[in-house]
């Protein structure tokens, strides 16, 4: 019997968190679906009601303590992939003249520092899977390489600097076997993409589970769209 693969996913409550918890659970993963208050996470609820494969567990991903409990917590579980999706945009428009440093320092902890951190609360679990896999939700926006438009200096820098940390575990993480990479979902129909983005969720998530489910050692050290395709980092 091919024993029970297991995802992490932090940010599941809403928008591509919660679609590919769906996915995932839907194929006969163990989800281990993180959110910041799972009493209020009415859909995810749902969800678990519906697969009892699904696990709600509360998590903030900037309380570092939290994040240890909850990692002791699992610390039995065996965890195939580590997905660190949570992230936010920042005010919008902060654009040259306008950019707060204060507004800046809270993107960067979310989406630069708590993915970083996640990483070192669970790399025993991740190492203790058969896949061994690691992805960071990143964003086109984060590559300097296709930086053709300027603006938006908090999203897109915050997404450089997880890109780097994604390059530099992909290499100080290869040792024991997990590969790392970075993911970008298309400009997708959420409360970050708006009504008028490209693809509807449904289609982000099934691209990324493909590359997800597959990926390993080949994939180590990239940053792949959600249909597979290299994005120059
Ligand atoms: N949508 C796009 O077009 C697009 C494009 C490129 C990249 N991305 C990236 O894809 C990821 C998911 O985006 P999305 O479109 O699904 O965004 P979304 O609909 O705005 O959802 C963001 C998710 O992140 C969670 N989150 C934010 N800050 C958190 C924190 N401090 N602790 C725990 N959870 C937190 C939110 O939880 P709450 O409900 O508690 O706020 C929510 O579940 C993000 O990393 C984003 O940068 C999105």
């Amino acid at each position: 019997m091919i024993s029970e693969q297991t995802i992490l996913i932090t940010g599941a409550n809403r928008g591509i968190g919660l679609e590919l918890s769906d996915q995932f659970a839907a194929d006969g993963w163990v989800v281990l679906a993180c959110c910041r208050n799972p009493a209020n996470a009415e859909a995810l609820q749902t969800l678990a009601n519906r697969y009892p494969a699904l696990e709600l567990h509360a998590l903030e991903v900037t309380d570092y303590a939290q994040m240890s409990s909850l990692s002791a917590q699992l610390r039995e579980r065996s965890i195939d992939i580590l997905l660190s999706n949570a992230g936010i945009y920042g005010p919008r428009g902060a654009n040259f003249g306008r950019v707060k440093a204060a507004d800046w320092r809270e993107v960067f902890e979310v989406n630069s520092i708590a993915p970083m951190m996640l990483v070192q609360a669970f790399v025993e679990q991740v190492a203790a899977s058969r896949q061994k896999l690691v992805a960071v939700m990143s964003s086109k926006m984060g590559s300097i390489a296709d930086n053709g438009s300027g603006g938006s200096y908090i999203y897109r820098s915050s997404k450089t600097a997880v890109n780097q940390v994604v390059r530099n575990l992909s290499i100080d993480l290869a040792g024991r076997g997990i590969s790392v990479l970075s993911l970008h979902p298309g400009w997708v129909q959420t409360d970050m993409g708006g009504a008028n983005a490209e693809i509807s969720v449904g289609d982000s998530a099934a691209g990324l589970k493909t590359i997800l489910q597959v990926a390993g050692p080949e994939q180590n050290g990239q940053f792949l769209e959600f249909n597979g395709d290299p994005i120059p980092w």
